[in-house]
């Protein structure tokens, strides 16, 4: 098949990942209402069709906490990403690049900072959640600062893991140690190409930032342990006050959904915020990104920049949340699912065919450039 679009993309993967990969990052929590809700939500904004407005030259450049863009997307953190191809998160971050777009590498990532920041020259984003060693998230900003990272993403909508059924059912974390590793196992080898690529030229399997802490040897199941011990439940605002004065660089909050916790961004001093709901995978019931985006523009009027995430599919999505007031998207699934289908290529395509569809959205509607898309071009 050759893919024509982000959900062509999700198929591949299907085909290719064994399937507790597939369905750890397809999946969502509980009964997967918000998770679904993110993109149908989307899909029920309308836009005015707007015609004989000179619409010969595109511009979809923008900027962003000082860096120029060429695309108002981002690669989202998504945790082990890189075992999704050989040193995937290397890949992606240098298909990021080519196509002139940040990539923020996940807290959990299957390469290290270190070792995307060696393969690349842009300075990375970073994403960090509240860890409970302190020392640790102590020593993992040390790190950031030192590879050159400016834009931190401040994870707090993940205080506890939520329930994912589709995870315990395929091995990946419910049930006894020998019930998830003989099912990955068997799942394994029934993904020959995958697990060629990434089980045995993808060595070493080592879990990037947090392979010193768990120790030599240590798999999925150490690091799964590892991180459920270390979600710090007890985090507040005020606990973020030292991550602000600490970290000198941009500081986004990401997982907003409520226009008070926006305002309580804003006062921290954080230099923008991401309305996510995580994609899904964690408060079921909740409002759909799409839906949460409108009240917090209008309660931060501005003064900070609005990212969001969650269901963006297609360059649609894009116009739709830029018109509702958002500055730019982050991108999660759709940049995995390009990579577990054609590695790098894969993320290229992915940013190149949501690029493509962003202009056309953009041209039918009459949008010239990033800033003529207002509410305006909704139909109401
Ligand atoms: C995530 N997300 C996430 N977020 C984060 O801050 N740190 C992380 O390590 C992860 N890990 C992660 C794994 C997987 C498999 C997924 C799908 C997502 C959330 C991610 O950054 C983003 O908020 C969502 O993916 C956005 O929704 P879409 O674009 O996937 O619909």
């Amino acid at each position: 098949m050759i893919a024509a679009n982000v959900e062509d993309y999700r198929l591949l993967a299907k085909r290719r990942l064994p399937k507790f990969l597939f369905e750890y990052i397809d999946g969502g929590s509980f009964s997967e209402t918000t998770l679904r809700n993110n993109c149908a939500d989307l899909q029920t904004i309308g836009l005015r069709q707007r015609v004989l407005r000179d619409i010969s030259t595109i511009n979809t450049e923008t900027e962003l906490f000082g860096q120029n863009l060429k695309l108002p997307i981002i690669l989202g953190p998504v945790g082990i990403a890189g075992l999704n191809a050989r040193r995937g998160e290397v890949l992606a971050a240098q298909a990021a690049q080519e196509k002139g777009v940040p990539f923020c590498l996940s807290t959990v990532s299957a390469c290290s900072i270190e070792e995307v920041r060696l393969q690349t020259q842009d300075p990375l984003w970073f994403q960090l959640y509240m860890i409970k060693d302190r020392g640790f998230l102590n020593a993992m900003l040390d790190r950031a600062v030192e590879v050159g990272t400016k834009t931190l993403m401040f994870t707090v909508d993940m205080p506890v893991p939520s329930s994912r059924y589709r995870d315990i059912r395929s091995g990946l974390s419910g049930g006894s140690m020998f019930r998830r590793q003989s099912a990955r196992m068997l799942q394994s080898m029934m993904s020959p190409r995958w697990a060629w690529d990434v089980g045995i030229c993808g060595r070493p399997h080592s879990l990037g930032n947090v392979a010193h802490v768990l120790g030599k040897g240590a798999g999925i199941d150490e690091f799964w342990s590892w991180m459920s011990k270390n979600f710090d439940a007890s985090v507040t605002w005020k606990t973020l006050e030292q991550i602000r004065d600490k970290w000198k660089g941009d500081l986004i909050i990401k997982g907003i959904l409520d226009p008070e916790d926006a305002l309580e961004a804003k006062k921290l001093g954080a230099d923008g915020l991401i309305v996510s709901n995580h994609g899904g995978r964690q408060l079921d019931g909740a409002l759909s990104s799409i839906r949460a985006l409108p009240p917090i523009a209008d309660a931060v009027q501005g003064d900070i920049k609005i990212l969001l995430d969650s269901g963006i599919r297609t360059g649609l999505d894009i116009v739709r949340a830029m018109a509702l007031g958002a500055d730019a998207v982050v991108i999660g699934r759709a940049w995995v699912y390009g990579l577990a289908a054609q590695k790098k290529q894969g993320v290229s395509n992915v940013l190149d065919i949501l690029g493509n569809e962003l202009r056309v959205a953009m041209a039918l509607s009459g949008c010239a450039s990033l800033k003529e898309i207002t509410p305006d071009i909704l139909v109401k």
